[in-house]
């Protein structure tokens, strides 16, 4: 898919002031610093269009972005970030959750993972909830360029393994990436150009 333009629209903490537009939406979730905010940036080509920071906890809201006038990605905050007060935790997982309940829109979220890390517990608690609430996911594993290549696949496909000796009966879909080198892009994109296919034939038969 040949990214045309992608802007920002809006940034909020309240699912149903989310635009109302009806049209497919991708939300990149996943533990702060993560890569959520970098990644949408290299899918998208635009070195500022989303906010990054070294430091965890950069994205507080929930930020919508329009691309190529017929989708949106959707910038989410981080999970697991320990610096953060239990209150703003509180208020934080209750607009995330909700997001994630209640978005119509919503057609895939994208969860991001570290593929330098053995799986973490609040990882898995999180794709369990997402499995329990039957929220379509795939894997995003990020910043594939901090390993040898050789190493790549190996360590992709040994947390994969690990999810399934756990709770998950099926692998899920996944990618790697590296928004450093542009690995992964070509495939995520082309991913999402094939769900909004799908998406605008079933909405024009309607
Ligand atoms: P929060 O908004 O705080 O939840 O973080 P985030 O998940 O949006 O992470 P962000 O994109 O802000 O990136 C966090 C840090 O990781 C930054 O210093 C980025 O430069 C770095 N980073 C992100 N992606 C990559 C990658 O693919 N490779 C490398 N080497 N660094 C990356
Ligand atoms: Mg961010």
């Amino acid at each position: 898919m040949k990214i045309k333009s992608a802007s920002f629209v809006i940034s909020n903490s309240n699912v149903r002031s989310c635009p109302n537009e009806s049209i497919p939406e991708y939300a990149f979730i996943g533990r702060s610093n993560v890569g959520k905010s970098s990644l949408i940036n290299m899918l998208m080509q635009k070195k500022s269009l989303a906010k990054t920071s070294g430091r965890p906890g950069k994205t507080q809201l929930i930020n919508h972005f329009k691309v190529n006038d017929n989708w949106f990605l959707v910038d989410l905050p981080g999970y697991g970030y320990a610096r953060v007060s239990k209150r703003d935790k509180k208020t934080f997982q209750k607009y995330i959750t909700d997001y994630f309940l209640e978005r119509e829109q919503l057609v895939c979220a994208f969860v991001l993972i570290d593929i330098r890390h053995e799986p973490q517990k609040v990882d898995l608690e999180f794709l369990e909830w997402m499995g329990e609430n039957q929220i379509p996911f795939a894997l995003i594993f990020t910043k594939a360029d901090k390993l040898k290549p050789q190493v790549i696949k190996k360590q992709a496909e040994a947390y994969i393994s690990q999810l399934l000796s756990g709770s998950w009966d099926e692998a899920p879909l996944y990618f790697v990436t590296s928004a450093s080198n542009t690995l992964g892009r070509e495939e995520v994109l082309e991913f999402i150009d094939g769900i909004n296919t799908d998406y605008f034939k079933a909405t024009a038969v309607k």
